[in-house]
């Protein structure tokens, strides 16, 4: 087959490295692409919001199917255009691509099928904006301001302050600075964040692996909001909640296309955040991460072109998905300046030297035989490995190793949570002990633990932190969680809290503990003792059962 890829970036890169995988692919067009993907394919001039070049070029040139990356084409209409022409394309239909190019379609979308999502008004009067933000600042200390179009990631704002806040919404009501005078102010939603990419056809909802964006230029998630500046997967942290993002968001999600009668065929690229009152959606695309997709995609085995296909058929359900259990970590090289001004056209030296990294291109062109920077974001480097460490070693040397002028980087790509265990004395918790003793369990077999998974600090701030919290003084120990499931013959965890991000004496930083319970097993229960001893623990403490998957503890 024939097969043209719209777009230009990275992502475009890792989808056609995946496509051309497959068996059915003979040939790959990029309109316009960049410096990598002219390696592997060849490079169209013509622009991916220029529709009627693009579907004249894919008439003429018998492409057999094509494949969007970006939104913007998306929202313009692209795939009507094509399908209006007999052409096979990936993605969805411009009534349904309003899920990501309007925040208020995609919050009233989200009302109306009772997904949840956090407090929010729409609004164009900037009085009514003022009032709300200074409402929600009051209650919360922080307030959410949406600019209400495609603002390529740029268009949200965190704000403290109503000076700032106010600064914001007049840019964006009275001056226009991001197209449509139109806001949605959302309730500042704490927790930890999630994207979830899922094929969508009118039937089925299939999901690919998680992820964990890094959206803000600077380490530890400071200044502006970013297209996405690393990405690492699985998300480990939200993975157990995957059963509950399946009933209470992806389910309804699908539902409520059939209810609306939205012809859906693409992908829906979810963003959540995991709170202490349950999981929201922050914002729907209707299309690949960037910079998710060069993570996620080097976790699925599966033949990407053969699922695309069967998805804009609507054949999802004969798709086959399979995927690795490798760590993945994506880092992204952008321009010095990027998300605001930024030079170009610096030379790239140094990728033929690199090691155990697999290279990206997105703003990147040749020009006289030598790669330039043409873009804000220039590389991403992806590293597959089996742990996280050695994942996230290989990008920074390799990041090192590549150079151009204004070279930038976050220097925090990676899962940074601490996992502690301390073990706790059974006889603390009557009601448990009661069940156990109910169930004619051995009180010697059942163990508890409590566990912390602490983010934001070095581990040495970690184990001192931990001390801190430890009043009692009890021994703990720090289990590699791969061994978890060796340690424990069954476990689950109840009581799981988050302990808000606090500034804690003597630590500058935002710090984000969370803490559980963990009721385990050191025999292996029958099937039936297990059910009951879990049931009526979850039921007495209105704790959850969450999958104990490993975290990447680097505990010596
Ligand atoms: P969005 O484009 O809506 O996903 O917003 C971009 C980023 O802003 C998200 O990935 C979050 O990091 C942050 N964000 C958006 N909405 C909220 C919210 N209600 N509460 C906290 N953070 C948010
Ligand atoms: N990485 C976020 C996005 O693609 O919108």
């Amino acid at each position: 087959m024939n097969i043209l890829i719209v777009g230009s970036g990275a992502r475009e890169h890792a989808l056609a490295e995946k496509v051309s995988q497959s068996a059915l692919c003979e040939k790959l067009y990029f309109a316009p692409g960049n410096g990598g993907t002219r390696l592997i394919g060849e490079n169209i001039n013509i622009q991916a919001t220029d529709l009627e070049g693009l579907v004249d070029f894919a008439e003429k040139n018998n492409i057999d199917f094509t494949i969007v990356g970006p939104e913007d084409p998306l929202n313009l209409g692209i795939v009507d255009v094509f399908e209006e022409r007999g052409l096979k394309i990936f993605g969805p239909r411009k009534a349904a691509a309003k899920l990501e190019g309007s925040k208020a379609f995609a919050k009233d979308f989200m009302v109306r099928h009772n997904i949840p999502t956090g407090e929010y008004i729409e609004t164009s009067n900037l009085n009514q904006a003022i009032d709300f933000t200074k409402k929600l600042l009051q209650e919360s200390s922080k307030a959410v301001i949406k600019a209400d179009g495609l603002c390529a990631g740029k268009g949200v704002f965190i704000v403290d302050n109503l000076e700032e806040g106010e600064k914001y919404l007049r840019e964006i009501l009275q001056d226009g600075s991001y197209g449509i005078k139109k806001v949605i102010i959302e309730e500042f939603l704490q927790g930890f964040e999630m994207s979830l990419i899922a094929f969508v056809d009118n039937n089925n909802i299939k999901m690919l692996p998680t992820s964990k964006d890094h959206k803000n230029i600077f380490d530890k998630d400071q200044g502006l909001n970013t297209g996405g500046m690393g990405t690492y997967s699985p998300n480990i942290q939200a993975n157990p909640y995957l059963e509950e993002i399946e009933d209470q968001i992806l389910l309804p999600f699908l539902k409520g296309l059939q209810v609306d009668k939205m012809d859906f065929r693409g992908v829906i690229f979810i963003g959540l955040m995991i709170t202490a009152s349950g999981i929201k959606v922050l914002e729907f695309n209707t299309r690949f991460g960037d910079p998710e997709t060069q993570s996620i995609l080097n976790r699925l085995d599966s033949d990407l072109l053969d699922i695309m296909i069967k998805t804009s058929e609507d054949r999802l359900d004969q798709a086959q998905l399979s995927f690795n259990d490798k760590k993945v970590v994506t880092l992204i090289l952008a321009s010095g300046g990027y998300p605001e001004k930024y030079e170009k056209g610096f030379e790239i030296t140094g990728l033929e030297k690199l090691e155990g990294v697999k290279i990206y291109h997105a703003g990147t062109k040749f020009v006289d035989q030598k790669l330039v920077t043409s873009g804000g974001r220039v590389l991403s480097i992806v590293a597959i490995e089996d742990s996280f460490d050695k994942a996230i070693d290989l990008v920074y040397k390799a990041a090192d190793k590549i150079d151009f002028k204004g070279k930038y980087y976050r220097t925090d790509i990676g899962p940074k949570v601490y996992r502690y265990y301390l073990e706790e004395d059974l006889d603390k918790f009557r009601s448990i002990k009661e069940i156990v003793a109910q169930l004619g369990l051995d009180q010697e077999d059942i163990k508890l633990y409590s566990r912390f998974d602490i983010e934001g600090l070095k581990q040495d701030q970690a184990k001192d932190l931990l001390n801190d919290l430890n009043q009692e003084q009890k021994t703990y120990e720090g289990i590699d969680a791969f061994d978890l499931q060796k340690s424990f013959k069954k476990a689950f965890l109840v009581e799981t809290d988050l302990v808000e991000n606090k500034q804690i004496e003597n630590y500058p930083q935002e710090i984000f503990v969370e803490k559980a319970l963990v009721v385990s097993s050191q025999k292996d229960l029958l099937r039936n003792e297990y059910k009951k001893l879990k049931d009526q623990i979850l039921q007495e403490t209105k704790g959850s059962q969450v999958r104990l998957l490993g975290l990447p503890t680097k505990i010596s």
